[in-house]
C-alpha cells in the first residue's frame, strides 16, 4: 500500500516507516525537520546521536531495506504543496504524527503555547481539508494521546475506546441510551490540541465520510527496535531533558548515569505505557484494518500498561541501584489518579503486549550507559511549569 508517514523523521515516525516499508508497504517520509530545529533552539540533543534524514534513507536501502523518499513539507503551513503532494502521490492511507508533542514544552511560555496551537491543529485541518479537496479516500492513522482522557479521577470506571455509552434522561421519565465521544480533560495546551483533533476528525467524519482510526497513545518507552538496531545510521533518537525526555525513559536514563531519578510531586500520578516496538507494530495493525467508508471513527487505545510514577521511580532504582529524588511538580494536575483502560481492539487484532520487563529496561540503562557522555546534566531538571505558582514553587531553594 501506498503510504505517506507525516513526522516519519521523529521518535514514533521514524521506526513506524521502516517498519512499514519492511512489511512491503511503499512509504514517503514527511517532515518539517522542526523537532530537529527545535532542539538546536533549547541547547540540546538526542541522546544518542542521529544521522541526518538523507544518511538514514542511505543506510536503509543499503542494509537491504525497500526504498523511502522524503518529502520536506510543513503540513500546518504549506496547505497547497501538500495538496498536491496528495494528488501526485495518491495514497491510500496517510499516518500522521506530525505535531509538537511535548506537555512541558507546550506550557513553556505564549509563543510556545501558540506554536503548539498554529502547528497542532492547523497541520490536522490541513491534512483532513486537502484530503477532501482531493477527491481521494484516503485512510488517515494519527497518533492521539491517552491524556485526551484526563488524568483526573475516574472514579474506578474503566476508559472505554473512545466512546462512551451514556443514558440520557427524558422529561418523560424514560431514559434512551447514546454513544457519544468521551469527554475531554486535557491537562496542558499540548493534550488541548489533541482534543481538537478528536473534534477535526469527528466532523469531517460525519461531513465528508473522511476514514479515520484515531490512536490514544500511552508514553511510549524504549529507543530502538529491531530494525533501526541493524546499522548506526538508523539508530533513533533519545530525549531526556526537562522538556522533550518522557517519564520512563528519563528514569532509566537517570540511572544509568547516577543521576538521582526525579519524582515531581507525590509519585502517585499513573499514565500509560507501551513500548516503542508495540507502537510500530499497532500502527501497523491500524494501517492495515482500516474502517469502512461510511464507518465513524475508530479510536484504539494504543497503551499495555499503567503504572504509578513513584512505582516506576522505585522498580528502575531497584534495577539500576540509584536514587530517587522527589521534586516539586512543574504541572498543575491530580497529586493521584487512577487509569484503568480498556485496550481489547488491539488485542483482538493480535498485538501481544510487551510489557515492563527487567530485561527490556536494561536493554535502555544499557543504551544511556553507552552515550552518558553526551548528556548535559543540566538540561535534566524540568523547568517549564504550567501556572506561576508552580513556577516559584520549582524555583525555590530546597
Ligand atoms: N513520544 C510519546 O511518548 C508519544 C505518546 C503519545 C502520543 N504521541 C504522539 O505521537 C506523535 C509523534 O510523537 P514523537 O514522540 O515521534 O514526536 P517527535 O517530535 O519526535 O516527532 C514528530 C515529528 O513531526 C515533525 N513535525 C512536527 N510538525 C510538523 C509539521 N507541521 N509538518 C511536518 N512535520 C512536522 C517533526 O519534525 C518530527 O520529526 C505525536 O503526534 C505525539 O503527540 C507520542
Amino acid at each position: 500500500m501506498k503510504v505517506l508517514v507525516l513526522g516519519g523523521d521523529g521518535f514514533c515516525g521514524w521506526p513506524c516507516a521502516v517498519n512499514l516499508a519492511d512489511a512491503g508497504h511503499d512509504v514517503v517520509i514527511v517532515d518539517n525537520l522542526s523537532r530537529r530545529k527545535i532542539d538546536i533552539d533549547l541547547g540540546v540533543e538526542s541522546l544518542t546521536p542521529i544521522a541526518t534524514i538523507g544518511e538514514r534513507l542511505r543506510a536503509w536501502e543499503q542494509v537491504g531495506g525497500r526504498p523511502m523518499r522524503f518529502v520536506h513539507l510543513d503540513i500546518a503551513q504549506e496547505y497547497d504543496r501538500l495538496l498536491e503532494l496528495l494528488r501526485s502521490e495518491r495514497p491510500e492511507a496517510v499516518v500522521h504524527f506530525a505535531e509538537q508533542r511535548a506537555a512541558p514544552y507546550s506550557m513553556k511560555n505564549s509563543a510556545t503555547k501558540r506554536y503548539t496551537v498554529d502547528n497542532n491543529v492547523n497541520g490536522t485541518h490541513n491534512l483532513l481539508a486537502a484530503i477532501v479537496e482531493s477527491g481521494l479516500d484516503v485512510h488517515i492513522v494519527h497518533l492521539g494521546t491517552m491524556g485526551v482522557y484526563g488524568y483526573g479521577s475516574h472514579r474506578g470506571a474503566t476508559i472505554p475506546e473512545g466512546y462512551l455509552t451514556v443514558e440520557v434522561p427524558q422529561p418523560d421519565g424514560s431514559r434512551f441510551t447514546e454513544k457519544i465521544l468521551h469527554p475531554t480533560d486535557p491537562g496542558s495546551v499540548y493534550h488541548m490540541t489533541k482534543t481538537l483533533d478528536q473534534l477535526l476528525f469527528f466532523y469531517y467524519n460525519k461531513n465528508d465520510a473522511v476514514r479515520v482510526t484515531d490512536l490514544h497513545q500511552g508514553i511510549v518507552w524504549g529507543t530502538n527496535t529491531e530494525l533501526t538496531d541493524r546499522d548506526p545510521r538508523l539508530t533513533n533518537r533519545f530525549d531526556y531533558d526537562g522538556d522533550y525526555g518522557t517519564v520512563l525513559n528519563r528514569f532509566l536514563m537517570q540511572a544509568a548515569i547516577g543521576y538521582p531519578l526525579t519524582v515531581h510531586g507525590t509519585g502517585g500520578q499513573t499514565r500509560a505505557f507501551i513500548h516503542i516496538r508495540d507502537s510500530v507494530r499497532c500502527v501497523q495493525l491500524a494501517l492495515e484494518h482500516p474502517p469502512a467508508r461510511g464507518e465513524k471513527v475508530k479510536i484504539f487505545n494504543q497503551m499495555t500498561e499503567s503504572h504509578q510514577i513513584g512505582e516506576l521511580a522505585r522498580k528502575v532504582a531497584a534495577l539500576a541501584g540509584a536514587a530517587i529524588n522527589h521534586l516539586p511538580n512543574p504541572r498543575k494536575e491530580a497529586l493521584e489518579n487512577d487509569l484503568i483502560v480498556d485496550n481489547r481492539c488491539f488485542i483482538e487484532l493480535g498485538l501481544r503486549p510487551t510489557t515492563l520487563d527487567d530485561g527490556l529496561l536494561a536493554e535502555v540503562v544499557d543504551v544511556a550507559r553507552r552515550w552518558a557522555d553526551r548528556c548535559d546534566r543540566s538540561r535534566i531538571p524540568c523547568l517549564s511549569a504550567w501556572t506561576t505558582r508552580q513556577a516559584e514553587a520549582i524555583r525555590a531553594p530546597a
